[in-house]
């Protein structure tokens, strides 16, 4: 399958992203991982996205749109993927039609007030990237590989709010972009990550049969 995740900074995409990818057996791209691979590797590219990353405001479009479109190119994504995080904007939507045809765009909806906390809890290994949430922490090392965890960079409060204003103007548009288009699916991201896992997968049956 060929899938789009959208929703707020902090709504569960990238935890359900990961399970939905494990289960059907696609790659999932994250842009949001890619550019913070790029800051970590100190590339060029990395440097310039580090500083715009920590306003909480967007990428360019055309540098976005050249990553991913490279990516979906590759041999790997040749039977389906899951991109989370792209699009963000109209213009990399737009762009995405030329170079993809999407099965179905999943919009986890989670209300404004319960973002904050959930970003603000949320902690990240370095080592694997899998995320957790401190509410729920098991350990102070990752349970997956042992690794440390860290909060994100942009995860400070001033950035967050930035960058919920960036997403309620710039990629909530995209909710009525995608439902003209009849591909959007809607789950209720405010329940447990097991229910939000059970009615994403159960919504994508549905496309599948
Ligand atoms: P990106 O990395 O894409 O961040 P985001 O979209 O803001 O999304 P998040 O990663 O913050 O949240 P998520 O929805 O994945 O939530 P998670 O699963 O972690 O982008 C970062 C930056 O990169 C952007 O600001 C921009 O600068 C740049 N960028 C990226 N893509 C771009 C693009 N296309 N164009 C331009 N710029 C781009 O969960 C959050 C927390 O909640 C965790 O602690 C988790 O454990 C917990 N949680 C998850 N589900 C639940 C649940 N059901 N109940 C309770 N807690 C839960």
């Amino acid at each position: 399958m060929k899938l789009v995740f959208l929703g707020p900074p902090g709504a569960g995409k990238g935890t359900q992203a990961a399970m939905v990818c494990d289960a059907l057996s696609i790659p999932h791209i994250s842009t949001g991982a890619m550019l913070r691979d790029a800051i970590a590797a100190g590339t060029e590219l990395g440097l310039k996205a580090k500083a715009i990353m920590d306003t909480g405001a967007l990428v360019p479009d055309d540098v976005v749109i050249g990553i991913v479109r490279e990516k979906l190119a590759s041999p790997a994504c040749a039977n389906g993927y899951l991109l989370d995080g792209f699009p963000r904007t109209l213009v990399q939507a737009e762009a995405l039609e030329g170079f993809a045809t999407l099965d179905a765009v999943v919009n986890v909806d989670v209300p404004a007030g319960k973002i904050v906390a959930r970003i603000s809890g949320r902690r990240v290994c370095a080592a694997c990237g899998h995320t957790f949430h401190v509410d729920t922490l098991e350990d102070e090392a990752c349970t997956q590989c042992g690794g440390a965890l860290h909060q994100r960079d942009d995860d400070k409060p001033e950035t967050v709010e930035n960058r919920l204003r960036v997403y309620e103007a710039q990629t909530k548009p995209l909710i009525e972009f995608y439902a003209r288009k009849r591909i959007l699916l809607t789950v209720d991201g405010d329940q447990p990550i097991e229910a939000v896992y059970g009615a994403i997968m159960e919504a994508l049956e549905k496309v599948r049969a």
